[in-house]
């Protein structure tokens, strides 16, 4: 029914949207989870042919994913190395009949980047420098390995061909290689919507 709503265009408030989730996750969405307008807005300048390849990168339990795969056709895979995140993100996507979604537990280092067209970004390597962005106390944090993940990320992102897109959301400006232009903003510049220019 949500998914449906989506797909039509009904707006789905992001209270009603977060009943999905159990109540502690519920009470972590307006901070950690990406907002129902922000995930359509991602999702349409991601998606610009119907069989784009899009990941979310650090997907936790993927509400972008969700409403993206719902408002259009393109292919939207989570991966987390939160266990528990993607064991409920399969059971939802069942429960929930949503579409056009699939998630991965992984690192996002063991991800190889070449299969997909687009990146979507929530800052998921925050935790790591900030403790009040740490969703539980399952994963050690440091910044060794923000700045590891961050350098990881840029390299990978430097290798793909002119053309991909990535949509950032609360990240910083240095986390995307030279090589990509800022070709659009919104939300008070929180989403940042990024173009491959050059193929290095
Ligand atoms: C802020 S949440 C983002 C949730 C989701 N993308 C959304 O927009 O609703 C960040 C997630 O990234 C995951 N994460 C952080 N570093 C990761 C890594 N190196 N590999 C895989 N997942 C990672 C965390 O476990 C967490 O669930």
């Amino acid at each position: 029914m949500i998914a449906e709503y989506i797909r039509l265009n009904i707006p789905v408030k992001d209270e009603e949207f977060d009943k999905i989730y159990p109540v502690q996750l519920q009470k972590l969405s307006g901070r950690h989870f990406t907002k129902v307008a922000v995930a359509i807005k991602a999702a349409r300048f991601l998606a610009t042919q119907p069989n784009q390849k899009i990941l979310d990168i650090g997907c936790g339990p993927g509400k972008f994913c969700f409403i993206a795969g719902s408002y259009n056709n393109a292919s939207y895979t989570g991966v987390d190395y939160r266990k528990h995140f993607i064991e409920l993100c399969t059971k939802l996507s069942h429960k929930h009949h949503f579409k056009n979604v699939n998630f991965i537990h992984a690192d996002i280092k063991e991800i190889d980047f070449c299969y997909y067209n687009g990146f979507y970004f929530f800052n998921s390597f925050q935790e790591h420098i900030d403790k009040s962005a740490q969703l539980d106390d399952t994963i050690e944090t440091s910044i060794e390995k923000f700045n590891d993940y961050t350098a990881y990320l840029k390299k990978e992102w430097g290798k793909l061909p002119a053309g991909t897109r990535i949509a950032t959301y609360h990240a910083y400006l240095n986390q995307v290689p030279s090589s990509y232009k800022l070709i659009d903003m919104h939300f008070d510049g929180l989403l940042k919507c990024w173009e491959k220019v050059t193929d290095r």
